[in-house]
């Protein structure tokens, strides 16, 4: 039997976290959904059941794992269309998948269209009982997790061009300008005492610049890579990224802001927008009157892996086995994003499903022109020009943590110890971010911008990664499981 084991009912509920009462998709009945939590090398199963019937709403879904490298369990990933057919309504499905390996920050989140951005996120701890390196950070506390959250008052399928958020949601709760005084959450804290604090971007697209006044943060995690501390005053994060920092509570008892201001949507912190409290034992029940002290932003490249940091291949630009430069565009036409000239369209039939049934090579391979293979034991480097409209893009890979050897706002490249993560901002004109993975992980990789409206507007590939071995991998569900009654509901019930 499982070490983590429970059913997550996907339901429809109308909520008012910033005071303003919508429609929403909320994994558990809240918003963000449970924090799920697991040990490292856990055995997990996740029956996800949909109790979705809202026909102004999408009504079926399917649930991404964000940050799992899904080692032999790769038709456990998620995406829609990538490794299974959404879950219709009144259907489930079973996760059934490891934590092999892998500990720290991870979240998940609807992988079907921009359902995400309707409330169906939350976040997934994976604790490391045997962690070697607590001595580095000497914390009393890890129960505290952090999402940052954009908040739309429009249903995501309405909104049309690249929305505009109406507020930050801090765990959940928030305002919006000319709003009422929504509650704020709270986060509390007793004088004396070292917190880790697990910061997790749940957005659907800003980047939001994270502090908390009077305090320093040290990162000792990012993406589920553990690094050395590194103190900084402030976090810019994007979306589906997730750090943890140790907070010291060694200031005076008192409220705190915690800031969080996107690089989209509300602005600034009057009235409480942007923010959430940070609040000693002891100190009033009142929001703070503390004000920012601006100073070091954390930078990429001072992230550094504490195990096995250096990036695979050889330390110089294309020492790689697979050299792979990406061109990103914008077309102005059809309002969509292009990679290598092609826009991605969800094909019919599952990338996985496809593989299964014969097709190995990328030119069979649907949707036609998004579909790379990559042999298995190589080093892949992608080069990936910045300066796309809408940016900065934070382009995930599924499956993966990948090296960082240069970094946006960077020309220099790190191949000893470069930051190690699965999202990366691909930055602006005149960068070029490039990252490196070895494909020692069969399956059908997702690739894409993790701004959902741009996902959803085909700024995306998949890898097709070592196809010859997708079908060792052990006990996968049938293709009937997979793909149901699907294709037999009309494009309204899907
Ligand atoms: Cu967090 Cu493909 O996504």
């Amino acid at each position: 039997s499982a070490d983590l084991r429970r059913d997550l009912q996907i339901v429809d509920a109308t909520i008012s976290p910033d005071g303003f009462t919508r429609p929403a998709v909320l994994a558990g009945g809240t918003f963000p959904g449970p924090v799920l939590k697991a040990n490292k090398g856990d055995h997990i199963q996740i029956n996800v059941v949909n109790k979705l019937n809202n026909p102004d709403m999408l009504q079926s879904t399917s649930i991404h794992w964000h940050g799992f490298f899904q080692r032999n369990t790769q038709w456990a990933d998620g995406p829609a269309f990538i490794t299974q057919c959404p879950i219709a309504t009144n259907h489930s499905f079973l996760y059934d998948f490891y934590a092999h390996d892998q500990a720290g920050t991870f979240w998940y989140h609807s992988h079907l269209h921009t359902q995400y951005c309707d409330g169906l996120r939350g976040a997934f701890v994976v604790y490391d009982p045997f962690d070697p390196y607590k001595h580095l950070y000497d914390i009393d506390d890890d129960s505290t997790v952090i999402t940052l959250a954009d908040w739309y008052h429009i249903l995501a399928r309405q909104e049309t061009g690249i929305p505009a958020s109406d507020a930050t949601l801090i765990n959940g709760l928030g305002r919006y300008t000319g709003g009422p005084a929504s509650p704020l959450s709270v986060v509390n804290v007793q004088h004396g005492k070292r917190y880790r604090f697990r910061l997790v971007s749940i957005s659907c697209d800003p980047n939001f610049t994270f502090s908390i006044d009077g305090h320093k943060l040290t990162v000792i995690e990012s993406d589920g890579i553990s690094v050395q501390p590194y103190q900084v005053d402030s976090i810019q994060i994007f979306a589906a990224q997730r750090y943890s920092f140790v907070l010291n509570a060694n200031q005076p008892v008192n409220n705190y802001w915690i800031r969080a201001l996107p690089n989209i949507g509300p602005v600034g912190f009057d009235g409480g927008v942007n923010s959430a409290i940070l609040r000693y034992a002891g100190a009033p029940v009142a929001d703070p009157t503390t004000t920012q002290v601006n100073g070091t932003l954390l930078l990429e490249t001072g992230l550094h892996p504490l195990v096995a940091p250096g990036a695979p291949g050889k330390p110089v630009q294309g020492g790689a086995d697979v050299p792979l430069n990406l061109a990103l565009t914008f077309n102005f036409t059809t309002f969509k994003f292009q990679i290598n000239g092609v826009t991605f369209e969800p094909p019919s039939v599952p990338v996985l499903l496809q593989v299964l049934s014969g097709k190995q090579d990328a030119r069979d391979l649907l949707p036609a022109g998004s579909v790379y293979t990559l042999p298995r034991n190589k080093v892949v480097e992608l080069t990936l020009p910045g300066g796309v409209i809408g940016g900065g893009h934070p382009f995930h890979l599924h499956g993966h943590a990948f090296d960082v050897v240069r970094s946006a706002g960077s020309s220099t490249y790190n191949y000893i110890n470069p930051a190690r993560r699965d999202v990366v901002n691909i930055g602006g004109a005149g960068d070029n971010v490039t990252i490196r993975f070895r494909t020692d992980n069969p399956g059908p990789w997702f690739f894409h911008c993790h701004i959902d409206w741009h996902l959803e507007a085909g700024f995306a590939i998949v890898f097709a990664e070592d196809t010859p071995d997708f079908q060792h991998a052990p006990h996968p569900p049938q293709w009937d499981q997979l793909c149901p009654i699907y294709d037999a509901l009309s494009p309204d019930q899907q």
